[in-house]
């Protein structure tokens, strides 16, 4: 059992992992990446294929809601006007663009070419750069702040890319993560996942430009561990320290962030 130390509740609104989930994440998530395993170029090649209309078919899909989870994210994250954040799997960088409104510089990376030229046609000013969140090309400690938006599900590897984002924070830095959770109220859940598992592709047949890959994501946030889960994960993997929670939306989507040692 590893030791996971932590008490800390910053702030109301924040949960906390119950002392019963201090276990290792084989025994606490029952469905893993394993099941929806990609490679890489794989991954890349399906972002392509959606980079087209990407932000028009999120907010379609979300009901606009995708730009509050945005806006909470970047208050999450504590920015302060000069400090450097890095966010890992920026696809076109509207969540890159929602950063820099903090006045921090915020830069962006990211596997899928087609994510990142579709973004510099629409968001020249934004950086953008090509970079795997297994292997970010910048040296130790360049970051105040490291985020990660609705795509650590579809890294290969989380333990990995989450000690890599440890890697490149500072001692003190903050790490937040913005990803599909699991809604807490359990009719609200049963009518959610019959929305993601029939409509949502559905609906993605008419607005995106790959809707097949709209079934794998789908299916990749049904498998995806929930609130705890992934805080016990984060707790594991990498140098963060007071891990915890707050849920957006009853919880279809969670902000995790913690606080680099
Ligand atoms: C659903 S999009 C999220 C884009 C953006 N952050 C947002 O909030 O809309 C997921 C992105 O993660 C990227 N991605 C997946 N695996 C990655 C990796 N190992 N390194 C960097 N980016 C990756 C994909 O290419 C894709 O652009």
């Amino acid at each position: 059992m590893a030791v996971v130390y932590i008490t800390h509740k910053a702030r109301a609104g924040w949960d906390t992992i119950p002392p019963v989930l201090l276990c290792g994440v084989a025994e606490c998530v029952a469905v893993t990446r394993a099941d929806l395993n990609k490679q890489p170029h794989e991954v890349a090649e399906m972002f392509d294929g959606v980079a087209k209309r990407y932000d028009l078919t999120n907010t379609v899909l979300s009901f606009g809601q995708d730009r509050g989870w945005r806006r909470a994210t970047r208050a999450a994250l504590g920015l302060r006007p000069g400090e450097r954040v890095l966010d890992v799997g920026a696809g076109t960088g509207i969540s890159t663009d929602e950063l820099g409104r903090s006045g921090a510089f915020a830069v962006g990376a990211d596997l899928s070419v087609g994510m990142l030229q579709a973004g510099r046609r629409v968001r020249p000013d934004v950086p953008l750069l090509a970079g795997d969140a297994l292997r970010l090309p910048f040296p130790d400690a360049t970051f105040d702040a490291v985020t990660i938006s609705f795509a650590l599900r579809n890294v290969v590897d989380t333990e990995a890319a989450l000690r890599e984002f440890g890697r490149v924070t500072r001692p003190g830095g903050r790490l937040v993560v913005c990803e599909f959770s699991a809604p807490t109220n359990p009719a609200f859940r049963t009518v959610y996942l019959q929305y993601l598992m029939r409509s949502l592709p559905a609906v993605a047949r008419g607005v995106s430009s790959n809707p097949e890959a709209y079934v794998y994501l789908a299916e990749s946030i049904r498998a995806w561990p929930d609130q705890a889960g992934l805080a016990a994960r984060i707790a594991e993997s990498g140098p963060w320290d007071r891990v915890g929670w707050r849920n957006l939306t009853s919880g279809v989507v969670a902000l995790h962030r913690a606080i680099r040692r």
